[in-house]
């Protein structure tokens, strides 16, 4: 009863999403997606995700408080993803969490994006653990996180210094003609190929490299090249076992470097969320190797792990609990809002 009420609103790339949870219990998790507009140029476009967040904003709140079964004016406060993300789709966001906030009489929380896409496990697993290790793969980033405090204390280990993991599978699934997005439709071929067929290469494994950081552009052009060879030469290209090997790589530098980072630094708890924790082999992978060294592994349902407004709440609703001073009504959208 006295766990705080919140609404979050997420715009930071293609998704409108509105959640609402009380405490850490999630109540609502109402979508509306562009995602559909963009396929056709491969990618999401900025200007058609900020117009199509401003069409399904309003709609997307009015579904969320209808599914939560709760009065606008019984909420606690409202949460919005501030950044890091698209500059026009955040502000979309921004705008009208301030608007509605105030029109309310409500606290606006600004929260960062990261740190929602791991505090949302709270709504699957309960309380998570401080320190919690984070390993935050989708199309816009991939990261390591390592978490004192999710609401105060978000520290980068390391980060892709050019592509991002999901952006690797986007890229890989144009090049073998598979459409977009193509994570999912990369784990589905997958699961038919030999994931030891092709040995592609694992960025920044050496000895000297940085120990957090990832690499994926190397690994797509390999496998680019690797698929036009085979055109070249009249071959019927193996979509599976390209599709498995090269999963096989990205998956094995990340659940590899996690893991590592969880050893360093004494964590023994390690949550996997974004986009790409969806994927399957990675999941598989993670499991092993967290049990093989005693770490407890953490990865959401796969809708909570992509974009939403749920895990935007689930923040709000700890920074409420944990008496975090709200917003100004200045609050900007920043697109590289730092954790
Ligand atoms: O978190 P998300 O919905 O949006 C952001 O990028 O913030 O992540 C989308 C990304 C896309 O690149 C998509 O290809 C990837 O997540 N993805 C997957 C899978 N499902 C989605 N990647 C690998 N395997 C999957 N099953
Ligand atoms: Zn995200």
């Amino acid at each position: 009863p006295d766990e705080p009420l919140v609404l979050g609103i997420e715009t930071s790339c293609d998704e409108t999403g509105v959640g609402v949870v009380r405490g850490r219990t999630l109540l609502a998790d109402a979508i509306a997606s562009s995602v559909d507009e963009h396929a056709r140029f491969g990618g999401v476009v900025p200007e058609i995700a900020s117009r199509a967040h401003l069409e399904a904003m309003i709609p997307t709140i009015d579904r969320a408080l209808a599914e939560a079964g709760v009065r606008p004016r019984d909420l606690d406060g409202v949460a919005v993803t501030a950044g890091p993300g698209l500059a026009g789709a955040l502000l979309v966001g921004v705008t009208a969490a301030k608007a509605y906030a105030y029109a309310l009489g409500k606290p606006v929380y600004g929260v960062n994006h990261l740190a929602s896409h791991i505090c949302v496990d709270q709504l699957e697993h309960g309380e998570l653990p401080e320190p919690t290790m984070a390993l935050l793969v989708s199309g816009g980033h991939s990261s390591l996180l390592l978490a004192p405090d999710i609401t105060t204390d978000v520290r980068p280990l390391g980060s892709t210094i050019d592509d991002a993991a999901g952006e690797a599978f986007d890229k890989v699934a144009r090049v073998l003609q598979l459409g977009f997005p193509g994570g999912p439709v990369i784990d589905r071929y997958a699961r038919e190929g030999d994931p030891a067929a092709i040995a592609f290469p694992r960025g920044l494994s050496g000895p000297r490299d940085a120990p957090y950081d990832f690499s994926f552009s190397g690994l797509k052009t390999a496998v680019a090249r690797w698929v036009e060879a085979a055109r070249a030469e009249g071959e019927r290209v193996p979509v599976a076992d390209v599709a498995a090997s090269f999963q096989e790589a990205v998956t094995d530098v990340l659940t590899r470097k996690a893991v590592r980072a969880c050893r360093d630094e004494g964590v023994d708890h390690l949550m996997i969320g974004g986009g790409v924790a969806a994927n399957s082999r990675l999941r598989a992978m993670a499991e092993k190797r967290c049990a093989e060294a005693g770490i407890t592994l953490r990865v959401p349902r796969p809708k909570l792990c992509t974009d939403n407004g749920a895990m935007v709440a689930a923040l709000g609703a700890e920074m409420v609990a944990r008496g975090r001073s709200a917003s100004d009504w200045g609050l900007p959208a920043d697109s590289s809002l730092p954790v």
